[in-house]
């Protein structure tokens, strides 16, 4: 059982994908929400349509969260504004994809800021307030990537494995003082997210982001620690438990191979044409 009404949900990466249905999923089940992304506008036109669908108050914070004055301007303007927050989604992410020394270094540091960095600072702050009152949630969002190296993706692969290693550990030390940790580990999910990544970071059939949120909901008010998203990608991230780290990595190699799709493409048309013929 977990109770949302009346209670508030911080929600990063809230301005697409995952993030946005997280927003619209729990003002229906009648929290209020705080969106958090850099893209203001965005922000802003999602708070008025979830204002007028489900009455809900909503608040927007714009902050770069790979940047760590970006992080403190959250944590201060929740204080300044007078918000408690109940449940915090650290959902932000992107990745990087390629040969690695085609990846800028840069991006992977961005990459290491928000995927990591970020998730243990707003952490820190919000959940000693959570214990303090007793109740509480924390959603953080893996992969199925959190469950093995992933070769052409290595520091995604990593600050995945951070997430749910890191999910796993604080929900045992909060389980006893009615703070919820659950990682969610959704597998390919129809977002924005490889228009940044590229589209060649995706492996297997994507599910909906509606989907992998509901998966978290359901497993949030079952009081679980970990869960993934789709019965396929459950299977998918069993394989890691018997096969060892090295096989896992040339498996996903296999599969996220730079210039492997446009490869598939042509056998595929190699194939049609031979048939017809
Ligand atoms: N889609 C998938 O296949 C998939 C699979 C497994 C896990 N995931 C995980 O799901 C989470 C959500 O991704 P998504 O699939 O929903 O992708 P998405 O549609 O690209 O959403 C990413 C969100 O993160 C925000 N963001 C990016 N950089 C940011 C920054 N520096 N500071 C603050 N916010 C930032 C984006 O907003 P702004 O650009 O406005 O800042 C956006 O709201 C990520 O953690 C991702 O790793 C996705």
């Amino acid at each position: 059982m977990y109770l949302y009404q009346g209670k508030t949900a911080l929600i990063t990466g809230a301005s697409s994908g995952i993030g946005a249905t997280f927003a619209y999923e729990l003002a229906a089940r009648g929290m209020d929400i705080v969106l958090v992304a850099r893209s203001e506008e965005r922000l802003q036109a999602l708070a008025t349509e979830i204002v007028q669908r489900h009455g809900r108050k909503v608040e927007v914070i714009a902050a770069d969260l790979s940047d760590t004055q970006g992080v403190a301007l959250v944590i201060q303007e929740v204080e300044s504004r007078g918000l408690t927050i109940d449940l915090l989604v650290n959902n932000a992410g992107i990745g990087t994809h390629g040969y690695f020394e085609t990846i800028a270094p840069e991006r992977d540091q961005q990459l290491v800021m928000l995927n990591v960095a970020a998730v243990v600072a707003l952490s820190h702050a919000f959940l000693p307030a959570m214990a303090a009152r007793g109740e509480g949630a924390v959603i953080n969002v893996g992969s199925t990537a959190s469950f093995q190296p992933v070769q052409y993706m290595p520091a995604y692969g990593a600050s995945k494995a951070f997430v749910l290693s890191f999910s796993t550990a604080l929900a045992e030390e909060y389980r006893h003082k009615g703070v919820r940790i659950l990682a969610l580990c959704p597998g390919a999910t129809i977002t924005s997210f490889f228009e940044t990544a590229g589209e060649e970071a995706a492996m297997g059939s994507k599910r909906t982001s509606k989907q992998a949120v509901t998966t978290a909901l359901r497993a949030l008010e079952q009081g679980r620690s970990v869960v993934v998203d789709g019965f396929m990608n459950m299977l998918i991230s069993h394989a890691s438990r018997i096969l060892s780290r090295s096989i896992m990595a040339r498996i996903t190699g296999n599969g996220l191979r730079p210039g492997h799709s446009q490869k598939n493409k042509k056998n595929k048309k190699q194939t049609t044409v031979n048939m017809v013929k």
